[in-house]
């Protein structure tokens, strides 16, 4: 069954909600918070070792039923469904959507057109499995019989986003091989990332879902040359490997077919991680802790798939989201983790986010009359405190943001994890108080500040505050906790793209700018330069030196 089609803005809900804004949006969280006793009793989520509390947001009882509303109407819950059931979905690629098979238990019976995929993922995660013990164990050598020290992951968007994202996170569970990451097509990029490395020590993983992609096949292209300098080309195969749908391509490549571990189209590149695209992550952490991120992921798609609306994590989030971005006109959100260990997880979701939402066409063909996509950034506190935090506390621009925290620090140093945790809990607390004019004349007094000076400063010490957070405050970071937390996100996408009427898993806006930089490339390399607008001619002639 095909995803409803239905303009959310003609919603009854959507209407009560543009009507509730006008009453909620002076509303004072403070206010409200000194009002309701139960306030963040009320607005909070429990769930496995997450403690997602959104009590510091400008909603009341009505909001949240006013948003449910709209999730209703929107036919949330059949879309779930059809998500989960592998119904065609993405239907402008005419495919499936189901990075969540990745994660379901071997006994699940996940279809697409009729045959059940679950036999093909647990025989590619088997191939996985006994290859990562292989080289991890040293038992699989290189080309000289000397064991592998190095993997380079050479991949680009969800090729390496999410494999990237996730071994810099799960760095604390991480065995000894060195993992490098190559994306960009940038020469510089390849010859910085290659220094150093034993060609005979150094396995590549080539993972592109296309394998047709620019960046990655020059890259690949450039480390097979580099390894060929002192390796021979039937050295190849003990030393490259590849992840893809294009099985043809990849061979055509020169790589082994044994050495390719297949995907599937029905698996989007930028939820591609569960796969073998994830290869790289069970080389590093090992393929339990790889299993470990899945079951995680797993037990929030259960979660996302059985949990009724008002204490259904990604629902909630998703639905605040829209409120921020659909009526209080919200352009961007911050993501804080209080670790830096998560220090990639807002470029990781950048893609996911912003390449699956960033649609202005709806699912009836024409162009929408509201706002999607929202715009995500972040980095970790506290480092990001001392560096943008400014904007939020004090800036012209709503930013809601979320926090995501341990209760439990990896290494188990207590006091380093006290004074990371003590400004996790108070950022999100003076962005919901902020500092009144009777606070800043108080301090004044104590410090001796007076007269024409305490006037002078008087505005600009104020806060404001009203400043909406999620705060997500998670047991302790380990392979299951960020399966879930990714999942987590990755519901949040969906439950949006179904709201705002889009479709969410196609990329046709990438398209442009690749087709041009062909023919650019063709006229870089003849020296011709074609019709272009003035400014690309005059940038082409420059740089022809012409
Ligand atoms: O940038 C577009 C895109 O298609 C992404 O969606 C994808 O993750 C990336 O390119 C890499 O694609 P591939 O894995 O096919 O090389």
């Amino acid at each position: 069954m095909a995803l409803q089609n239905i303009n959310p803005s003609g919603t009854a809900a959507w209407q009560g909600l543009r009507e509730h804004f006008s009453e909620m949006q002076y509303a004072s969280m403070k206010e409200m918070f000194a009002a309701e006793k139960n306030r963040a009793e009320k607005f909070h989520i429990q769930w496995n070792d997450f403690l997602i509390d959104y009590s510091k947001n400008i909603i009341n009882d009505k909001t949240i039923a006013l948003l449910q509303g709209l999730a209703k109407e929107a036919g949330l819950k059949g879309a779930i469904e059809s998500y989960f059931e592998g119904e065609s979905i993405n239907r402008t690629e005419g495919r499936a959507v189901l990075h969540t098979a990745l994660r379901a238990p071997e006994n699940a019976s996940v279809k697409v057109e009729g045959v059940n995929v679950m036999p093909e993922i647990y025989s590619v995660k088997n191939k996985m499995k006994q290859f990562c013990e292989a080289i991890i164990s040293g038992s699989k050598k290189g080309y000289t019989g000397k064991a592998f020290t190095d993997v380079v992951n050479i991949g680009i968007g969800g090729s390496d986003l999410g494999p990237a994202m996730v071994v810099e996170s799960l760095k604390f569970y991480k065995n000894h091989l060195n993992v490098r990451f190559i994306s960009n097509v940038d020469g510089d990029h390849v010859m910085e990332s290659l220094k150093g490395l034993d060609p005979e020590t150094t396995l590549f993983v080539i993972a592109s879902k296309t394998f047709t992609t620019q960046e990655t096949l020059t890259n690949a292209e450039t480390a097979r040359d580099w390894f060929l300098t002192t390796a021979k080309q039937e050295d190849v195969a003990k030393h490259f490997v590849a992840v893809s749908t294009n099985i043809q391509k990849v061979t055509q490549f020169g790589i082994d077919e044994n050495n390719i571990f297949p995907m599937w189209d029905w698996v989007g590149g930028r939820f591609s991680l569960w796969s073998a695209v994830g290869l790289t992550i069970a080389l590093a952490v090992g393929f339990d802790n790889f299993d470990g991120l899945l079951k995680g992921a797993h037990d929030m798609d259960e979660h996302f798939r059985t949990a009724d609306f008002d204490k259904n994590i990604p629902v909630v989030l998703a639905l605040l989201s829209i409120w921020y971005n659909n009526f209080f006109g919200a352009e961007s959100e911050a993501l804080i983790p209080y670790t830096q260990y998560l220090q990639k997880l807002a470029p990781y979701l950048q893609q996911g986010i912003m390449e699956s939402n960033g649609k202005s066409v709806g699912r009836d063909g024409n162009p929408v009359n509201y706002q999607t996509g929202t715009i995500i950034w972040g980095e970790p506190g506290t480092n990001s405190q001392h560096a943008f935090f400014q904007l939020i506390h004090q800036g012209t621009k709503l930013i809601p943001t979320d926090f995501i925290g341990f209760i439990e620090p990896l290494y188990g140093n207590k006091d380093h994890h006290d004074k990371l945790m003590s400004n996790f809990f108070a950022q999100s607390e003076a962005l919901l108080n902020g500092k009144t004019e009777a606070q800043v004349k108080a301090e004044f007094d104590k410090q001796g500040v007076t007269g024409e000076k305490a006037d002078y400063l008087l505005p600009f010490k104020v806060f404001a505050g009203n400043k909406p957070t999620n705060t997500f405050l998670i047991k302790k970071l380990t392979p299951e906790t960020l399966g879930s937390l990714v999942a987590l996100y990755e519901h949040k996408i969906f439950v949006q793209g179904v709201i705002w009427n889009i479709f969410s898993y196609d990329q046709w806006g990438v398209e442009l700018g690749k087709q041009l930089a062909n023919s650019i490339l063709d006229e870089i390399n003849t020296g011709e330069i074609k019709q272009h607008d003035g400014s690309t001619t005059l940038l082409l002639k420059t740089f022809l030196g012409k």
